[in-house]
């Protein structure tokens, strides 16, 4: 699809199925339009309604604004959330007021300069109330820019945001602009959505790469899952000569809260205290398999031992939180998974060569 077909064939979709009555669509003014803008940053359109409307009330111009107290207009925010753009609203206000005589600078670069305002809520204030050809690249159009060019990384990365504006400004017509804009954001909004997008009724189908490759309901490719540090421990299975092993409860708040688990030394050179502890005598010890347990925010590293000691006569032990478990006749314990299965695994393993 050549790209100067892109705009008026979104354009013309727009006219037939676009949104065309909402309360910022009308009696069009950059003071409206920017506000409303900030307003959907981060809240739906449906919500923005009754808050548009009594914020417009209130404060009907730039000026109003600028004049009003914080408070004020905090509370004509209230419920809305991320009160930083209430606040900078009114800094951008006064800002306009003192450095512009209470005009709107007319481009997008110097508007994307001011309190609050990025690039593409620049792009659409200049395009939407001054007819300014500004490009627009907010979560939708993204989506939208993505897929049609079946981009290949993370929306969200620097290089690829780079691609998208890119496309972004080649695909922004001449004319028709503030149609353009808002037809961008519907597209996004109403066809080309996150899930089950409506590829048929798209008005950019033909020249959609992510359709043409069917890959629209994979793209665009999620954030990456970060890279989440790695922390390394031995445990001991320690065995005493029925067969039982030392485990200890940890405690009730955090990583495996009250379950019982088996000891955590950051090396196995701290055995000899572990032992010492317990008043156990080594017999042999000897290496086993790793294991690995992802947690939420980061990986476990686990370095199990087989440890088989014998109790000293005076071996007690005298505090609640640690006790012999034999596997063979199991207490009903809480036990973290990967331990209840390191400890059946190594059991069954170290038993399976005795003699019956
Ligand atoms: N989301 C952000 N800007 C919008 C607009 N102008 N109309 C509808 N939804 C929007």
């Amino acid at each position: 699809m050549n790209p100067d077909a892109f705009a008026p064939a979104v354009v013309a979709w727009y006219q037939k199925h676009g949104r065309k009555d909402l309360p910022w669509q009308h009696d069009v003014n950059p003071y409206r339009v920017w506000v409303s803008e900030i307003m959907l940053q981060q809240t739906q359109v449906t919500t923005v309604l009754d808050y548009f409307a009594r914020f417009i009330q209130a404060l009907p111009d730039v000026q109003a604004l600028a004049a009003a107290p914080l408070d004020e207009v905090l509370h004509l925010w209230t419920g809305l959330g991320y009160y930083t753009r209430a606040r900078n609203l009114h800094k951008t206000a006064q800002y306009i007021c003192t450095n512009y005589h209470g005009e709107f600078p007319r481009s997008a670069e110097i508007l994307a300069t001011l309190p609050g305002i990025g690039l593409s809520t620049a792009g659409a204030i200049a395009s939407l109330s001054m007819g300014l050809r500004a490009p627009i690249l907010d979560g939708n159009v993204k989506r939208v820019l993505a897929r049609y060019s079946a981009l290949k990384s993370y929306p969200g990365s620097s290089q690829a945001s780079k691609q998208l504006w890119q496309l972004a400004e080649r695909l922004t017509p001449q004319q028709d602009v503030a149609q353009y804009t808002q037809a961008m954001m519907d597209l996004g909004a109403t066809l080309c959505t996150r899930k089950q997008p409506a590829c048929s009724r798209c008005p950019v189908q033909k020249g959609c790469l992510a359709y043409q490759t069917e890959q629209q309901h994979l793209l665009p490719i999620a954030r990456p899952r970060k890279v989440m540090p790695e922390k390394r421990i031995s445990m001991p299975l320690l065995i005493e000569p029925s067969g039982s092993v030392l485990l200890y409860q940890r405690p009730a708040t955090g990583l495996w809260g009250g379950l019982w688990s088996l000891p955590e030394l950051d090396n196995i050179a701290q055995l000899d205290s572990l032992l010492q502890q317990h008043q156990l005598t080594l017999e042999q010890q000897q290496l086993l398999t790793g294991l690995r347990h992802t947690f939420s925010h980061f990986h476990l590293e686990i370095e199990p031992w087989l440890v088989h000691v014998k109790r000293s006569t005076a071996s007690v032990i005298a505090e609640n939180n640690w006790l012999w478990y034999n596997p063979y006749n199991p207490l009903r314990l809480g036990l973290a998974a990967p331990i209840k299965e390191l400890i059946e695994r190594t059991l069954i393993q170290s038993h399976a060569g005795d003699p019956q």
